[in-house]
């Protein structure tokens, strides 16, 4: 193990600490510690790993061995990744770079120039607002891209889409971004596994089902654990499309519903697509239901007017019989009426009834 006080040149302002993670495979292990430390850092070697930890940096450190393998640094504020960021001391073995928790916001054109090796970018956990499309020009081998609560400061995306247009990614990490849909724009083809956990799906559309069966996309394997799944009417295209293709969700067997309340908690892959109902207090699709139960009540009604009808043929004499009693029964009040008026109006009787009958 070997310890040096650090040396950095900077404004004087403190600022967080930065870890840094080598491992300088092609450099013997004996050589690793002396040799592998930035003078701008304390450093605790071992022979397998050498780290670093900086007091002050605002930009990626100049002095690293360039046989380096992993480069980590953690909790700076390098705010802005500016074009050709590494480009000063070109890093040939770089394979891994992580740069989380750095309060990066911006990413300029060819920021990574000068690591032609690198396969694995973590940019997790920084508040990203500005990603040019040529952010990752430059790193032909690119692989894996971690975004893990990278996009929750700003909607980044469309300059994403941009950005990774032209790549090779074989994983996409987008965890914790409280992303509502899937981010169908975002998936270069080629791409096997996007890890969308821990975001605010309730659900992936058909339509959305469809554009993950797109050309080289057919291989995509998708994580989708943590996500506020509803199990209503709405979730049948999706939940059809697990049961069909259970090997394309790593995660699916724990996946869980968060709602309605009479199933939450529910395991998904144990109910069935035409079991999950929508209720107008669910607000799934009330509009449709209101629909269905007008339609419901019309055609009740309708059969009722049929009923109503058939009776009435079906009795046609007897309504027949019926209405000419009733004529006669008027008939006979009305001579009995006549008759009455008659004999009032008989000149023998006086009356005050003088106009009994207008
Ligand atoms: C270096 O990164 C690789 C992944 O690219 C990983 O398997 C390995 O464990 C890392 N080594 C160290 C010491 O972190
Ligand atoms: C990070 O750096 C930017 C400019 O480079 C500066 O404005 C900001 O105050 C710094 N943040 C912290 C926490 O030091
Ligand atoms: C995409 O990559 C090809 C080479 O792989 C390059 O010729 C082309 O200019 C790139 N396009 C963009 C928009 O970066
Ligand atoms: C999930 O993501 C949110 C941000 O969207 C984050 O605050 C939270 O810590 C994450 N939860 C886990 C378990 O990672």
């Amino acid at each position: 193990m070997a310890r040096r006080q650090a040396r950095a040149a900077g404004s004087g302002r403190w600022l967080p600490w930065l870890g840094l993670a080598l491992l300088p495979l092609a450099v013997p292990p004996a050589a690793a510690a002396p040799g592998g430390c930035p003078s701008a850092c304390y450093c605790v070697a071992t022979p397998e790993l050498v780290q670093c930890r900086y007091e002050r940096l605002e930009e990626p450190p100049r002095e690293l061995p360039v046989s380096v393998h992993n480069l980590s640094i953690v909790g700076s504020n390098l705010s802005v990744l500016h074009r050709a960021a590494f480009a000063a001391r070109p890093l040939p073995d770089l394979r891994l770079l992580r740069l989380h928790h750095d309060n990066i916001q911006t990413v300029e054109d060819m920021a990574l120039q000068g690591l032609p090796a690198l396969r694995t970018l973590d940019l997790s956990h920084n508040p990203l607002v500005s990603v040019a499309a040529g952010a990752f020009a430059g790193v032909p081998l690119l692989r894996t891209l971690q975004l893990n609560q990278a996009l929750l400061a700003a909607p980044l995306e469309e300059q994403l889409a941009l950005a990774l247009r032209n790549l090779s990614l074989r994983r996409l990490e987008l965890a914790g971004n409280a992303l509502r849909a899937l981010p169908a724009t975002l998936l270069p083809a080629g791409l096997e596994e996007l890890d969308l956990h821990n975001n605010s799906l309730q659900r992936l559309t058909a339509t959305e089902l469809r554009s993950l069966d797109a050309p080289g996309l057919q291989g995509l394997r998708l994580t989708l654990g943590a996500n506020p799944l509803s199990c209503d009417c709405t979730l049948r295209p999706f939940l059809a499309w697990l049961r069909a293709t259970t090997a394309r969700v790593p995660d699916a067997r724990s996946l869980r519903c968060t709602g309605p309340p009479p199933l939450r908690g529910a395991t998904l892959l144990r109910l069935r697509p035409e079991g999950l109902v929508c209720s107008a207090t669910e607000g799934g699709e009330p509009g449709r239901l209101e629909t269905a139960s007008y339609v419901f009540f019309g055609i009740v009604l309708a059969l009722i007017g049929i009923v109503f009808l058939m009776v009435l043929y079906l009795n046609r004499r007897g309504i027949k019989r019926w209405l000419h009693n009733l004529r006669e029964a008027c008939r006979d009040q009305m001579e009995g009426y006549h008759y009455r008026y008659e004999q009032d109006a008989d000149p023998h009787r006086t009356s005050t009834i003088s106009t009994p009958g207008l």
